[in-house]
């Protein structure tokens, strides 16, 4: 019988997190032995905001090294770069004309981004979400592997996939498959080490805010020191008046591969000047052989550069007739 397939993408812009970590690329690592996975870089995606030219290719390459080193196997899994592959801008126009506006004016994340654009908003980040649709549906995965903040986006997903569905095919034969949300309760929402109210980030413009995949050892360890706690005494999970101590435990429990009443046993006669110091070693040996590796990779442009031609033309198999199949169902000319 056929793996169940699923698809994922992280955008192009800046450094991975430990949110990106936690909360996507670990799930996918797991998911990857029992799902047929395809994985990509989401590039069209990156330049919705002003971007810098000269860091948009080397972002993703990074990115891609990155998923190998946090275990994807290129052998098994496909990864590929989105702007390599035409069909999600031309199916993304094809669900723009039969997207409400008022879908996308809703959208939690434009709203937020919009905010800090000012005037500048582009055309392209109102309808980033459109285009997101078009990623997933092109492959027909059953489940999108995500953090929390995605879950809009893939009920609106959802959304279009039933009104193409119900504008041009017909109940018994959907045109394109309506896929699963799948976000794990665990590290599906990573906060800020400055607010533990606030997702980590990486528009957040204090780098402090964040644990960034690559950062040296003695950076860890500094951020954690530095990162905000409160006054008392005894370490626990679930309580609305502590969301850092919360977040904290939470970042320790993943890392060390413990269950949460392990952690919160071990930790609730702690002190900060006790677990600090804790969780910045279980960060720093847990980031250490992705490190090691993502290093060798970023080393090897040519190994990079076949996995992402490879990927292309694996991705490109299921994108294309997807795209073909829409494009009939709308009723275009087919020469
Ligand atoms: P992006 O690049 O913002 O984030 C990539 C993945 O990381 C998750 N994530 C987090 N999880 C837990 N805690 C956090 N603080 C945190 N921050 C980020 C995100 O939920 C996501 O799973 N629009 C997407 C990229 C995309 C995509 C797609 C994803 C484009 N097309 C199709 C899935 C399917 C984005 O900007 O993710």
């Amino acid at each position: 019988m056929a793996k169940p397939r699923i698809l994922s993408g992280i955008q192009t812009t800046g450094d991975m997190h430990l949110g990106n970590y936690l909360g996507a690329i670990r799930n996918w690592v797991e998911l990857q032995s029992d799902h047929e996975c395809f994985l990509f870089m989401a590039d069209l995606h990156a330049i919705t905001v002003p971007h810098d030219p000269k860091t948009l290719a080397e972002n993703t390459f990074k990115i891609a090294a990155t998923y190998i080193a946090c275990g994807i196997d290129p052998d098994t899994s496909t990864i590929f770069v989105q702007s390599q592959l035409p069909e999600h801008s031309e199916l993304a126009w094809i669900f723009n004309c039969i997207t409400p506006l008022n879908w996308l004016e809703r959208m939690i994340q434009f709203k937020e981004k919009a905010l800090k654009q000012g005037d500048n908003v582009s055309v392209g980040l109102m309808d980033y979400p459109v285009l997101q649709a078009a990623d997933i549906l092109l492959y027909e995965p059953d489940g999108v592997p995500v953090g929390e903040d995605q879950k809009q986006h893939l009920e609106l997903t959802r959304d279009i996939a039933a009104r193409l569905n119900f504008q041009f095919g017909s109940e018994d034969k959907p045109i394109l498959k309506v896929p699963e949300p799948l976000i794990r309760k665990d590290g599906a929402r990573i906060m800020s080490l400055t607010d533990g109210t606030k997702k980590m980030s990486k528009s957040d413009p204090s780098d402090q805010s964040r644990i960034d995949l690559t950062d040296a050892p003695a950076v860890i360890t500094k951020k954690i020191k530095r990162a905000k706690t409160d006054p008392l005494r005894g370490l626990e999970f679930d309580n609305p008046e502590r969301p850092e101590c919360h977040n904290l435990l939470g970042i320790y429990q993943l890392l060390s591969n413990q269950t949460k009443a392990a952690v919160a046993a071990e930790c609730q006669d702690m002190g900060w000047g006790q677990f600090k110091p804790l969780l910045a070693e279980t960060t720093v040996e847990a980031l250490r052989p992705i490190q090691e590796k993502y290093q060798a990779l970023m080393s090897d442009r040519t190994y990079l550069q076949q996995v992402l031609a490879n990927g292309k033309t694996k991705a490109q198999a299921i994108a294309a007739p997807t795209l073909d199949k829409v494009k009939a169902a709308i009723g275009f000319a087919r020469l």
